[in-house]
């Protein structure tokens, strides 16, 4: 069955990982390639022609038979989050292929050509960014983005060349000025609404604009058991403040969600005062407007801890894209596809960033969310059902055809 052949091929996926007994895949790292070579393989048994692209994303070709006609996307990511669950991307990359088979198998040639795209860096894992690889396809990305270094000091242009890409000549990855018919991504909807419906499947709406940035205050270290409390410069305390203040936002905001999700503090000895704590922090709102004001908001009162303590504080923004709303046009196809089948017609906004972001900037987009257990993401227990995969891609295959007329 194609639905149980996807969950088992995502969970086969899951398997290659940087990291021991927990899945971790990060941008341009040798379990990415591991990754690129295992999905790489089944896109060739699909019948596609496999290439790495200059960014580190993998590309699966599909012909069609008029040369003139154009190409459909379809994909989504195949890095992870640290110690993720098996679906959040890989089901996207995977269902384009079983939809790519489906039609090999049955004979079809459609007119365009599909292309399915593995997403080098769509959680942003590694550089606190996201979005790496779709902005290179996008054309959109930003070569200041280059510089930006992992915990161990490498840096993006770095870890591209070693992975074999071209940071140099990212411009080959995009596919700006091509003929191109849109980018349908399904994805897991990482909520709970589609349970709490009792539905399979859901088209996008719209998905909310996100923040992130690194916020690091500098203070003195210093010896634990000889500094008076009046004199320290103390930046683990100043940042314990700022992580409550970003809770206190999302709490106050109806909307707004607001995380620190990574922090440290230096030297990290039990022994020593903090001189130094860093932290992440991802600011969504649907509405730019509330999300630009909270974040505003966030900047000033980490100013405003960091001159009461009489600490240094820099603000390092690594992501700021607004909302997006999908095309009417596609999303009516996928809506259609999914009515074709007598299933509900559920519309979901998504809370969740996606490939379809950056791909926005590039081309009309739509996305297919699939239902999973007790909207569990970003978490191992992470898990979809079969048959509401088989659902997904019935409606896939059923929007694929129908773009060909
Ligand atoms: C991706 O999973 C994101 O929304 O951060
Ligand atoms: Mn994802
Ligand atoms: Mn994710």
């Amino acid at each position: 069955m194609p639905g149980e052949q996807v969950v088992r091929r995502c969970r086969e996926l899951a398997r290659i990982s940087e990291e021991d007994g927990r899945l971790t895949r990060r941008f341009a790292t040798p379990a990415m390639a591991r990754a690129n070579a295992l999905v790489g393989r089944w896109m060739a048994e699909a019948g596609m022609a496999v290439r790495v692209d200059a960014a580190g994303n993998l590309v699966g070709h599909l012909p069609g038979s008029e040369p003139g006609a154009g190409t459909l996307l379809l994909g989504s990511h195949l890095d992870t989050v640290r110690d993720a669950g098996a679906f959040d991307g890989s089901l996207g990359v995977l269902a384009a292929v079983a939809c790519v088979a489906r039609l090999r198998a049955e004979d079809v040639t459609l007119p365009f050509a599909l292309d399915v795209l593995g997403f080098s860096d769509e959680e942003g894992l590694r550089y606190g960014t996201a979005y790496l690889g779709s902005r290179a396809v996008a054309g959109t990305f930003d070569p200041t983005a280059l510089e930006l270094s992992d915990e161990d000091d490498v840096t993006v242009r770095d870890a591209l060349a070693a992975f074999g890409g071209e940071p140099d000549a990212l411009e080959c990855a995009s596919r700006r000025g091509e003929r191109l018919l849109g980018y349908c991504e399904v994805h897991i909807e990482q909520g709970p609404v589609l349970e709490q419906r009792d539905a399979p499947v859901a088209v996008v709406g719209a998905i909310a604009g996100a923040t992130r940035a690194e916020v690091r205050f500098t203070g003195r270290a210093g010896h634990a058991g000889t500094v008076p409390m009046e004199l320290r410069r103390d930046a683990a305390c100043a940042l314990a403040e700022l992580v409550l203040a970003v809770e206190a936002a999302g709490r106050t905001e109806p909307g707004l969600v607001a995380t620190v999700g990574r922090l440290s503090a230096q030297p990290g000895a039990p022994n020593v005062v903090p001189g130094e704590a860093l932290a992440s922090l991802d600011v969504r709102h649907p509405d730019d407007t509330v999300r630009a004001a909270a974040v505003g908001g966030l900047r000033a009162r980490a100013n405003a801890i960091a001159a009461a303590r009489g600490l240094g504080v820099t603000w390092d923004g690594r992501l700021d894209t607004p909302g997006v709303a999908m095309d009417p046009w596609l999303s009516e196809g996928l809506s259609d596809a999914v009515a074709v089948l007598g299933l509900p017609a559920v519309r979901l906004a998504s809370g969740a960033g996606h490939d379809a972001v950056a791909l926005s900037a590039l081309t009309g987009t739509a996305m297919l969310f699939v239902r999973c257990a007790g909207g569990v993401s970003h978490h191992p227990d992470e898990s979809v059902e079969a048959g509401d995969v088989a659902v997904a891609l019935d409606v896939l295959d059923g929007f694929v055809r129908s773009l060909a007329g």
